[in-house]
């Protein structure tokens, strides 16, 4: 027989645990020329504000030694040409889709998934809170359990169906802040967003970034991305999303064994558009080598010293 990639959680169904991460495909217009997103369980957006916005001006991503960094500055084309231009192209694709929300204040990210409410194809929101990027806003909420939590409150509030809070490694403990977001009533966390980091041109000793640093994402970020994940699911009972430098089978089930239950393929998307659907494969191998016969039976199966 063979292996069963469908995962579950928070009440929804997906057809296979692979996901894309936010702002690596746009809104999956030009993703879906390369293959069908049935291929995938999700697909994640870029994150969607309440106004468009341009971003900073470029360069706004380097390349780095076995990873990436980007400050892209939230560039995207807003809510209302969300709704009219993108969601229409979204409706007709045969996956889950996951919209990204990002604010600079709590009122900001509440109107936005208020709006985003009454369209059924919108599977799930993931609250961003956790961009290096932004002046205001961003990150700050994602490092303090206060506001964390009295946001995914006041969107859970608006929004009837799953909640997920992309989670900041960019903070002194990420487990009391999945914990906060737990609180709050997050149905799911996404567990990590970019390490800050940043790159000097030694020739012009200017950055290679115009926002002078950005996040670090990418192979050089999985082993972060790991120990947090353990650390969220040690410290909290809410299904997690694993996201750092994932780019083969093998990346997701030490994700799974470390406790998640799906993950997100972000920067190897750049490499290899088609990553996800190379990864189904892998996964169906794996599981039929190790005659398992579900991912569930991977998620926090770690065996620790
Ligand atoms: C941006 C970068 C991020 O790493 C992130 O999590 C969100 C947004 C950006 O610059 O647009």
């Amino acid at each position: 027989m063979s292996p069963d990639l469908r995962v579950s959680f928070a009440g929804v169904e997906f057809a296979n645990p692979i996901m894309t991460a936010s702002g690596c495909c746009g809104y999956g217009e030009e993703l879906a020329k390369v293959y069908p997103l049935s291929k995938l369980g999700a697909l994640v957006t870029k994150s969607v504000t309440l106004k468009p916005r341009l971003g900073h001006p470029p360069p706004r991503t380097a390349e780095t030694a076995s990873g990436m960094l980007n400050a892209i500055g939230l560039a995207n084309v807003g809510i209302d040409c969300f709704i009219t231009d993108k969601i229409p192209f979204l409706e007709k694709q045969k996956t889950r889709v996951i919209v990204n929300v990002a604010g600079s204040s709590l009122n900001e990210y509440v109107e936005v998934c208020g709006r985003l409410s009454d369209i059924a194809r919108v599977d799930m929101i993931e609250l961003n809170i956790s961009c290096p990027n932004v002046d205001e806003g961003g990150m700050e909420f994602g490092a303090d359990p206060v506001m964390t939590e009295k946001l995914v409150a006041a969107v859970k509030k608006v929004f009837p169906r799953p909640v997920i809070a992309k989670l900041s490694p960019n903070v002194t403990s990420i487990a009391t802040i999945a914990a906060a977001a737990e609180q709050g009533g997050a149905d799911a966390l996404a567990v990590i967003n970019s390490l800050v980091g940043t790159a000097i041109d030694v020739e012009t000793w200017r950055p290679r970034l115009t926002y002078n640093k950005g996040g670090l994402t990418g192979a050089a970020i999985k082993p972060v991305a790991l120990a947090m994940v353990n650390a969220v699911h040690e410290k909290c009972r809410l299904p997690i999303i694993g996201i750092g430098g994932i780019s083969n089978g093998s990346d997701a089930v030490e994700f799974f064994l470390c406790g998640a239950t799906a993950v997100q393929v972000g920067t190897a998307l750049f490499i290899e558009p088609d990553v996800p659907v190379r990864m189904l494969g892998e996964l169906k191998a794996y599981l039929k080598r190790k005659k398992l016969s579900s991912i569930g039976e991977l998620t926090g199966k770690v065996r620790k010293y």
